[in-house]
């Protein structure tokens, strides 16, 4: 079976491994504080804080600014976590629907806003592609509300020239074994804002209130600092594999690519597509030995009976989508045969 997403290790995360044990010290140590000022360098930030997860972070994030029963904004199509850590920290979440992008609908956004007086946002950068934080920004400063990005999926995409976590007061990253950059388990915290970061700094080194140990060991820190490394070509690789996939012969012009946004840059974490027989799509796939799955099978609003606002797209697009293998481990020869069967299969469905 090719596998829908595949992390991969080489002897340079044995030897980082080796490395961590041979210094004695594997909390709280060297390696950790790399990872976490590599990381922010690469992203262009101040300050990043290493948690255990991504749902952590963003739970972390959330009780940095402070959300006990304030309204707080997310999309219909995301992974469960981002408004299970809204539920989490107090907050209580309104569900707005999604663009052709996937991503945050900026015009019921501001709906949204007038209706409800968020106090945060949170915009998903799903599959890997950044929603429009240039509108969304602006809506922040005309109605005051804090922008929290959900950049589970988004290591090191970018939209306008920004990457994804330096756009928003504050923003979440997990480093869970699927993700774009692998540590097994694992998350960040990322702000500019140094208010913000000293919130999240009490949660993290415990002291003013009570709080969880959040922290990863220097093994994670290890392995996500090698796979840093090998981000920008990794995601080059994905973007060469989306290309191909993109060209895909359909013949009878049901099936829908994903498209980038003008500006942006998807590091493709997912490969998405639509069709309206996208289950039979996916069992003929699976009886060649291609993973394909639907995420998500829910919407948030459903999935946790939130407040929300009409969702057509989302429930549509709840129905269609599918996503293929693009890691960036992919073979030439699995791609082609990946084209070869997609094509096929759109052509008798
Ligand atoms: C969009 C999104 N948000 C949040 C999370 C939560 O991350 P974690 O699984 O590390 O808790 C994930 C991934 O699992 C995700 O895909």
């Amino acid at each position: 079976m090719i596998r829908i997403i595949e992390p991969r290790f080489s002897e340079e995360e044995k030897e980082a491994i080796l490395r961590v044990l041979e210094s004695q010290q594997i909390t709280r140590g060297e390696f950790t504080k790399r990872f976490q000022e590599e990381f922010a360098h690469y992203l262009g930030v101040e300050y990043v804080f290493t948690v255990c997860s991504g749902t952590v972070a963003l739970f972390i994030a959330l009780k940095a600014i402070g959300v006990e029963g304030q309204r707080v904004v997310v999309p219909a199509l995301s992974f469960m976590a981002t408004i299970d850590a809204v539920y989490l920290a107090g907050g209580i979440p309104v569900v707005v629907d999604v663009d052709d992008y996937y991503t945050m609908d900026v015009q019921q956004l501001e709906d949204a806003v007038k209706k409800y007086r968020p106090k945060v946002v949170i915009p998903v950068h799903l599959y890997g592609q950044m929603a429009d934080m240039e509108s969304i920004m602006f809506l922040s400063e005309k109605y005051g509300f804090y922008v929290l990005e959900d950049a589970a999926q988004a290591h090191g995409a970018s939209f306008k020239g920004k990457k994804a976590g330096a756009w928003g007061h504050i923003a979440a990253f997990s480093f869970y074994a699927s993700k774009n950059v692998p540590m097994g388990e694992g998350g960040a915290v990322v702000t500019n804002d140094s208010n913000l970061a000293r919130e999240v700094r009490k949660w993290i080194d415990f002291g003013d209130h009570p709080a969880f140990n959040v922290r990863i060991t220097e093994f994670q820190a290890a392995i996500g600092t090698v796979q840093l490394k090998h981000l920008d070509e990794r995601n080059r690789r994905r973007r060469e594999i989306a290309r191909k996939y993109a060209s895909a012969l359909d013949i009878n012009g049901h099936l829908i690519h994903p498209s980038e946004r003008e500006g942006a840059y998807h590091v493709f974490h997912l490969y998405t597509l639509r069709h309206p027989m996208r289950d039979k799509i996916i069992e003929v796939l699976k009886e060649r030995e291609i993973d394909a799955r639907v995420y998500y099978p829910y919407l948030l609003s459903e999935l946790r009976k939130a407040e929300h606002l009409p969702l057509p797209r989302a429930e549509r697009f709840k129905r269609e989508l599918f996503s293929i293998p693009v890691h960036p481990y992919l073979t030439d020869r699995e791609v082609d045969y990946i084209v070869e069967s997609l094509a096929s299969v759109v052509a008798c469905v």
